[in-house]
């Protein structure tokens, strides 16, 4: 089969698309026949080699939507079962940008009913770390968050799960962005940086750090997006930062909010499989809304 991998860190140029066995899947894993993979500001880094693993082939790719195709002792899938699933890992000989993706099988959840597998593969990734984003904020109803990137992927399923909850959010976002946002569910919109206002809650999914913590409120609580970088505490204020994780559950949850029209899926452009150097040289470029999808 096809995968898209780095043997050698660098730019888009890094990419290449190799021919290698189809993997097997071990007990309570999957096998998945790719029907859509999309590509996440996380495949840049480790094409880029922030996660290290030199001297490796390292598979790309994280959200998968596809069939399973074959499947390990101890699943609940079967084969034919259109699914989602998030295969988490930074250095791993393989990805979802391949043909075929071996997961375990408590990432997967059933493919949702109303969206097709390019959309599809928007969500776990994105979704769950949002979602989990929001379970260490755990905003109260009725309370103030902020939602720094709302325009993004992350950001986005923020601000629909937030609204969703009842919380009054306010995105920041690029000037252009307010009417996207806006339909997302944001009650209120920040162009650019944050000026003003002490906000119950921040979620940081721009990583402006200091910035975007000096905008939550005394007591306050921030969660980040990335572990690494954290702004120090202070004044009270909670801090954390999200560390996806693949879990099968809670990605069925959020299926059930796609399908109950509550998440948008957002597809920038799809790309074959085979191109997939040219859309990380997309991505490099910024400003893409929706995300780039890979098709094998
Ligand atoms: N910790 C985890 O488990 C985890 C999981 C998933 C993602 N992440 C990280 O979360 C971050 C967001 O991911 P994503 O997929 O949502 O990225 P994304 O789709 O590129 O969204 C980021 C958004 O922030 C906007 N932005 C950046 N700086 C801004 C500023 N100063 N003012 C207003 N808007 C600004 C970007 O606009 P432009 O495009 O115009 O720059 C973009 O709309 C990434 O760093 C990613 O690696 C972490």
């Amino acid at each position: 089969m096809r995968a898209a991998v780095v043997t050698s860190f660098g730019g888009p140029e890094a990419v290449e698309v190799v021919d290698v066995e189809v993997p097997e899947p071990g007990a309570r894993q999957v096998r998945i026949k790719v029907a859509a993979a999309a590509l996440n500001p996380v495949d840049a880094g480790v094409r880029e080699g922030v996660f290290g693993g030199a001297g490796k082939q390292i598979g790309l790719g994280w959200d998968v939507a596809g069939t399973v195709d074959a499947t390990g002792v101890a699943t609940a899938w079967s084969v034919g079962d259109e699914v989602v699933a998030l295969d988490y890992g930074m250095v791993k000989p393989l990805g979802t940008h391949a043909e075929y993706v071996v997961v375990d099988t408590d990432a997967v959840a059933t493919a949702p009913a109303t969206a097709d597998a390019v959309h599809a593969a928007t969500l776990p990734l994105n979704a769950l770390t949002a979602m989990q984003a929001l379970d260490l904020l755990d905003p109260a109803p009725g309370g103030s968050l902020l939602v720094t990137g709302a325009a993004g992927a992350v950001g986005g399923f923020a601000v629909q799960l937030a609204a969703h909850r009842g919380i009054a959010v306010t995105a920041l976002a690029r000037e252009d962005d307010e009417e996207l946002v806006r339909s997302l569910g944001a009650a209120r919109f920040i162009a650019g940086d944050v000026e003003s206002g002490g906000f119950d809650a921040v979620l940081d999914a721009a990583v402006l750090g200091e910035r975007a913590l000096a905008r939550v409120r005394d007591g306050g609580a921030y969660v980040g997006v990335i572990p690494q970088a954290q702004p120090a505490a202070e004044r009270g204020v909670r801090t954390g930062a999200v560390e996806v994780s693949a879990d099968g559950a809670r990605l069925a949850e959020l299926v059930r909010l796609v399908d109950a029209g509550v998440l948008t899926l957002r597809v920038a452009e799809t790309y074959a499989l085979q191109e997939a150097a040219k859309a990380h040289a997309r991505l490099g470029e910024g400003g893409v809304r929706g995300r780039l999808v890979l098709v094998p």
